[in-house]
């Protein structure tokens, strides 16, 4: 094997990267980008690591989301609060069911390039660069919109910080309080079609939060009950940004990309002599891999053993999408064989991508009811084949949109255009997705039922 530098991956072939026509702006660019503070610093890195650590044995749970894509157009103080507002409401429901921590992981604050199918599109005879996310082009359909251009990354470097800094304070400044947040879980199921099935839930968290006040145990006297921690992730599909992110940790000497504390290769960027792997085989962050209904069990264990020669546990989540009616048929043998080879890994389900369908109206959109199979079908698989079924992903807001189908308010593909406000993939509303985390836990609490 070469030699590992953190400039390496620009030997190899790379795959879904534009073509920046101003080599000149780009390095000023990366060179700005490097002298940048750190996003993120690498203690929070090694703790998420720990703590994905203790999930792969299944003492923890880990709660992923976001947006498919966040957008320059789109940033609001009151997007960033409701996402973590829905969050933390799933996260007490599962803590609660799971008797487990559970670890959150935004996939935000970084979220800004995209795979695509093709290099082109064509509108009416013109043909263009994609779209490939806001951190390199821009959705309008002109030469100059289409363009590769390097101070995007600027752009979205301070976004990712302002997020980031809002989310800390949400995280410290008493937002994520268990007793308003199990509040915010109450009121939720007030007018709900489900309240009679998990209104128990709820009124046991209530209880259990009552019992501790009376202990002296309280908000003013122990931060976990007032504080939280979200970690931040994202496709790291952009070697251009990550790279001038990467810093030294004085403490270790070893090398972080303090882009976030987590980074996802996806399916169209995991050659194993490609660019993406060669850039994160150099760097100590906890890597999610996108595992889809094609992978054989030979190219998982040989990604895995790529990424993860040591076998460190923490360092590597898969994050399986094989769809709803496909995942029987692909996952067993996956799991069995990653599980025979004793291979430590956390098994995460993404049951958003295997189960797009494009509606009678030409809206992209998931229905509940194939998420909610996918993952029920992920807990049942893996508990069979001996291995730990250990979080989920999902493709989720805080805004009441109307993008996937389903749940308890039976949206219908008619509903679709009402508020279908997505830049990317169909989301799940801020109802459909407090209603997976009560579904969810119902998997975890009676593993019989699934
Ligand atoms: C995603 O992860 O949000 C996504 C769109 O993935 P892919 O393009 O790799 O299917
Ligand atoms: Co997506």
């Amino acid at each position: 094997m070469t030699q590992w530098t953190p400039a390496s991956w620009r030997n190899k072939p790379i795959a879904q990267h534009p073509e920046y026509s101003d080599k000149a702006a780009l390095e000023q660019a990366e060179k700005s980008l490097a002298k940048f503070p750190p996003l993120v610093f690498a203690e929070e890195i090694r703790a998420l690591k720990k703590q994905l650590a203790d999930v792969s044995e299944g003492k923890g749970f880990l709660l992923q989301g976001g947006d498919c894509a966040e957008s320059f157009s789109d940033f609001s103080a009151q997007g960033i609060r409701d996402m973590f507002k829905v969050f933390l409401q799933m996260s007490i429901v599962l803590t609660y069911a799971a008797r487990l921590p559970v670890t959150k992981v935004g996939r935000i604050a970084g979220q800004f390039a995209k795979p695509r199918s093709s290099n082109v599109e064509r509108r009416d005879g013109v043909e263009l660069p994609s779209y490939r996310g806001d951190i390199i082009n821009s959705t309008g359909f002109t030469k100059q919109d289409r363009a590769a251009d390097p101070n995007r990354m600027l752009q979205a470097y301070h976004q990712s910080a302002s997020t980031l800094n809002l989310l800390r304070a949400f995280a410290k400044g008493g937002m994520a309080d268990l007793h308003r947040v199990n509040q915010w879980n109450q009121s939720f199921l007030e007018d709900n079609p489900l309240r009679d099935k998990y209104e128990q839930l709820a009124t046991n968290i209530q209880d259990a939060l009552a019992f501790m006040e009376v202990i002296g145990i309280n908000s003013a006297n122990t931060p976990s009950l007032h504080e939280t921690t979200i970690y931040t992730s994202h496709e790291a599909l952009l070697l251009h940004y990550e790279e001038p992110l990467i810093r030294e940790d004085s403490l270790t000497g070893r090398l972080y990309d303090c882009s976030a504390h987590m980074h996802w290769i996806g399916e169209r960027t995991r050659q194993i002599d490609g660019a993406h792997l060669e850039f994160f085989r150099g760097l100590e962050n906890p890597i999610g891999l996108k595992l889809g209904p094609t992978v054989t069990p030979s190219e998982a264990i040989q990604l895995i053993d790529a990424l993860n020669p040591q076998n460190e546990p923490g360092r590597l989540t898969l994050i399986t999408r094989m769809g709803a009616d496909k995942i029987a048929e692909v996952l067993p043998t996956i799991a069995r064989r990653i599980t025979d080879e004793d291979r430590k890994v956390v098994w995460s389900c993404d049951p958003m991508h295997g189960n797009t369908v494009t509606a009678a109206s030409g809206h992209k959109t998931r229905s509940f009811d194939s998420i909610h199979e996918e993952i029920k079908q992920f807990f049942g698989i893996l508990r069979s084949e001996g291995a730990i079924p250990g979080g989920v992903h999902l493709e989720m807001t805080g805004l009441h949109v109307t993008e996937c189908t389903g749940g308890v308010y039976e949206l219908s593909e008619d509903d679709l255009h009402n508020r279908y406000l997505t830049q990317c993939d169909p989301r799940l509303n801020a109802d459909q997705v407090l209603e997976l985390a009560f579904r969810i836990a119902d998997f975890i609490r009676h593993p019989q039922a699934v």
